[in-house]
């Protein structure tokens, strides 16, 4: 089943020179990427991308956080990918996170978490239009 899937390289993952690590990750995995641009989160699409959080104690901080610095922000195409990515994240709190996954080998924050992927097929749906029009998002094949 093919899937799309949002996925963010938060500000410490820029700030701690981790870009091409995670994304070479995603890469040698098998997951294509099929659109990406780095960006500096305002306010306001931060406040859209983390909306289901409005009502959380972290959220004020998580907005501040996410706005902190530029991103870069990657639409994953591939069978299950939404179930691969958070499998090669590992858990949200660094500290729990697996051994080889992003998080468990990078992170050792449960805010700063180096990675965002879509929890679901829904939120996939909703969030990919907050970063990308249809345009942006490339059609192609990868050649053997
Ligand atoms: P993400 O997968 O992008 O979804 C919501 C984000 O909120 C999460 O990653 C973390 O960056 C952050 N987050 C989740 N839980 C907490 C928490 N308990 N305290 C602080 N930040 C959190």
């Amino acid at each position: 089943m093919k899937q799309r899937t949002l996925v963010l390289l938060k500000p410490d993952a820029v700030n701690r020179r981790l870009m091409g690590e995670i994304i070479s990750r995603f890469e040698k995995k098998g997951l294509k990427i099929v659109a990406m641009k780095m960006l500096w989160m305002s306010r306001e699409r931060a406040e859209k991308h983390y909306e289901v959080h409005k009502d959380k104690p972290f959220y004020e901080s998580l907005i501040d956080y996410i706005t902190s610095g530029p991103i870069v922000a990657m639409v994953l195409e591939g069978d299950r990918a939404i179930e691969v990515v958070r499998k090669m994240m590992g858990k949200t709190n660094g500290i729990e996170a697996e051994p080889g996954t992003i998080r468990g080998d990078f992170a050792m924050s449960i805010q700063n978490n180096l990675v965002h992927g879509s929890d679901s097929e829904e939120s996939a749906k909703r969030e990919i239009p907050i970063f990308f029009d249809d345009s942006e998002i490339l059609e192609y094949r990868l050649v053997d």
